[in-house]
């Protein structure tokens, strides 16, 4: 049968600067969703990539002194770059798009053609507000006392000649798209959408620039490129081959089943996408779904103020696993949540290292200590038991319903078990539906209270006691260790999307098969064989030191904040030539340092009595204290130029002045004076 068709996508991020924790939540989070879908056997494209083009792009690669070409493909390609960072964090994407990509710009020209013969595209002039780090256009009313409402930085006046779309033309079929479908979920960003944008007027959209030339050209009017977000939007649809040969794919997945967006970048996806899709006479996605930002101390991450907080490091430092469980079990994916290295130490140690952790380590070392490493027949599910996955897949009965079917006598260990089973016969039903509502921290809360339930569990039926009497409780010690291997596989096969290397070393280590790692399986008690071999391997999630691992933390981001600094800072070389005349009429001489002290009240500066050669000692004042002391200076030959006019500093004069060499590298200065051998003597003429 053929499967069931799944799109899901990221938004593309912007190569500007190196991606931070807030961009790995976004993708983590589709990964996990993904990944989701995949476990239930849908055919999935997960879409990622990057949206090279425009001004910000252009004016960093001047910046760097480097082609905008150049400057994005280091950040995309390069080590460390978007593309590591997505094999790092185990990011399975089935593609990627760079709005670079050749296929994408001959699309996004014909798009662009198309909406213009349509008439939905037309030349105006542009006058209103820009907002050069975000490259959005606002009108005054959008503005936010005076500023970008998404950043809060000042906009500017910009006006020039521009294509235009229609979007007025559409504004009633967005709103009614937004207000009377599930197109945008959380349903209160629907609200923002309405009261902020579309209610108080939807003007027609600028869509070209002339200002600036990084962009995908309009074939027929160069010297215009095609605004940024008409360029990144269409990735969609350019990435499955819309109007290129580089892929086949669009009639297959389009129209995609999800956006994953962040939530200032809704306002594109619900407005401005489906309503140049609907000049396209294209169908719509599904769903755009808005989450939530992680923020630092309760505000934004930006490079700007230097609070990103950087994946790499943490992933190092705690494991992909680690960090990427974390975002997802602690964030209602909806909302803004606020990040701190405590809280995710302290999931680690909570979640992890304890409750999964010991629910696994536990298990595995009594199956070893108790059966060496396998346990016997006749240890697995009974016929009860294995009747309780007719009812749950039946009727979804509640525990209370299932327990007076059985009619248990209080304290009968059966009653454990059967609650215990029942707990993991319930589990995927409840974890499904939070995943179908994009809540993943839901289904992992889901996950992690049948997790509970199963240590509890271990304290209930107090293995090491019925341990002690082997030959009466044997079976019963087997059956209670096969109980807790199997809600731990189930358990297991649940967490796959979230932590995927973690369930394999998992699945290894409770002897599960492949059969035991399906998505039938997860509702399916009995799966595991009952005699497959258990190796209690390493630690999956060791306990952190809160302390020290906060401290190391601490000095690695201050090491990464100074790495992070431009290496090199050159002083442009001056292109102005010198002739040879003027050039010669610097009088450079080697002087020795005959004596050296610092002057009085002056931080910096030196002062030197020198032996030039003349019979006369010459002064220089010379503002390196800081990097030398005065007594290494004595006896040592410097270049002075001498024929500089007399200056007077801290009532002193100086009579020229020393060279050196000076450089800075990641923000800190050096600087050497120029020195030559003793072979040269005092007074010698530098030519
Ligand atoms: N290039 C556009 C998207 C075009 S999609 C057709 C863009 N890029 S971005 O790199 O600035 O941001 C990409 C995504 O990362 C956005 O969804 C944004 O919300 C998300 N995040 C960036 N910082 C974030 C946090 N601090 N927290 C959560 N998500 C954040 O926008």
């Amino acid at each position: 049968m053929e499967k069931e068709k799944f799109y899901i996508t990221t938004p593309i991020y912007y190569p500007s600067d190196k991606l931070h924790i807030g961009h790995t939540y976004c993708t983590v989070a589709t990964d996990a969703i993904a990944r989701y879908k995949r476990l239930k056997g849908f055919d999935v494209m997960f879409l990622t990539g990057t949206d090279e083009h425009g001004q910000k792009i252009e004016d960093k690669a001047r910046e760097a002194g480097v082609s905008p070409q150049e400057f994005v493909d280091h950040i995309v390609e390069g080590q460390r770059g978007v593309k590591d960072l997505w094999k790092l964090m185990n990011v399975s994407n089935d593609r990627f798009i760079r709005t670079t990509d050749d296929y994408h710009v001959e699309s996004i020209q014909k798009i662009f053609r198309k909406m213009y013969d349509k008439g939905d595209i037309y030349k105006g002039t542009y006058k209103g507000k820009y907002c050069k780090p975000c490259e959005s256009f606002w009108t005054e009313s959008q503005l936010v006392d005076g500023k970008c409402p998404d950043c809060g930085r000042d906009v500017i006046d910009a006006e020039e000649e521009a294509y235009f779309f229609r979007l007025s033309k559409y504004a009633g079929r967005v709103r009614d798209l937004l207000v009377n479908t599930d197109f945008l979920e959380p349903r209160s960003r629907v609200n923002e959408m309405v009261n902020n944008f579309i209610d108080p007027g939807l003007e027609d959209l600028c869509v070209s620039r002339t200002s600036f030339t990084w962009g995908i050209p309009v074939d027929f009017d160069p010297g215009h490129v095609v605004y940024v977000w008409v360029d990144a939007l269409f990735n969609y649809m350019t990435a499955l081959g819309y109007l290129n040969e580089r892929y086949d794919d669009c009639e297959k997945y389009w129209p995609a089943d999800v956006h994953i967006v962040g939530k200032e970048i809704v306002r594109f996806h619900s407005i401005i996408w489906p309503a140049m899709l609907m000049s396209m006479e294209l169908p719509l996605p599904k769903k755009v779904f808005g989450h939530g930002w992680l923020l630092l101390d309760g505000g934004k991450m930006s490079k700007s103020k230097g609070n990103v907080v950087d994946p790499y490091l943490l992933s190092e430092k705690f494991g992909v696993d680690a960090l990427r469980f974390f975002l997802l079990r602690t964030f209602p994916f909806g909302s803004d949540g606020n990040f701190s290295n405590e809280l995710l130490i302290q999931t680690i140690n909570t979640d992890l290292a304890n409750d999964l952790g010991n629910l696994l380590s536990r298990t595995t070392a009594m199956v070893n200590k108790y059966f060496g490493g396998a346990l016997p027949e006749g240890s697995g599910a009974t016929e009860d038991e294995q009747y309780l996955n007719g009812l749950y897949a039946d009727a979804r009965r509640s525990r209370s319903e299932v327990n007076l079917a059985f009619n248990f006598p209080e304290g009968d260990p059966v009653k454990f078990d059967v609650e215990l089973i029942s707990a993991a016969l319930m589990l995927r039903e409840k974890y499904e539906d939070a995943m179908e509502h994009f809540a993943p921290h839901t289904a992992l809360a889901e996950v992690f209270r049948v997790i509970d339930r199963a240590n509890k569990y271990i304290d209930e039926n107090a293995p090491w006691a019925l341990a002690k009497n082997m030959e009466q409780n044997g079976a019963r010690l087997a059956h209670v260790l096969y109980n807790l291997l199997e809600v731990t596989r189930i358990c297991g096969v649940l967490l796959m999307p979230f932590i995927p290397g973690s369930c394999e070393k998992l699945f290894a280590q409770i002897g599960a098969a492949e059969d035991g790692r399906t998505w039938a399986s997860a509702a399916r008690w009995g799966t595991l064989a009952e005699s497959s071999a258990v190796n209690k391997g390493e630690n999956l999630f060791p306990r952190i030191d809160m302390e020290k691992a906060l401290t190391e933390l601490e000095e690695a981001e201050a090491e990464a904040r100074k790495a992070a600094l431009p290496p090199i800072e050159l002083e442009p070389q001056l292109t102005e030539p010198v002739d040879f005349d003027t050039f010669c009429k610097n009088d450079f001489r080697a002087v020795k340092v005959k004596a050296c002290e610092a002057v009085k009240k002056s931080a910096k500066l030196l002062r030197f009595t020198l032996d030039d050669g003349t019979g006369t000692d010459r002064q220089i004042l010379s503002g390196i204290h800081a990097y030398y002391e005065p007594e290494e200076l004595v006896g040592k030959t410097l270049v002075a130029i001498v024929n500089l006019p007399p200056r007077k500093m801290m009532g002193l004069e100086s009579q020229g002045m020393l060279l050196s060499a000076v450089h800075t590298e990641k923000g800190e200065e050096k600087l050497n004076l120029i020195m030559v051998g003793d072979a040269i003597p005092a007074g010698a003429k530098l030519c």
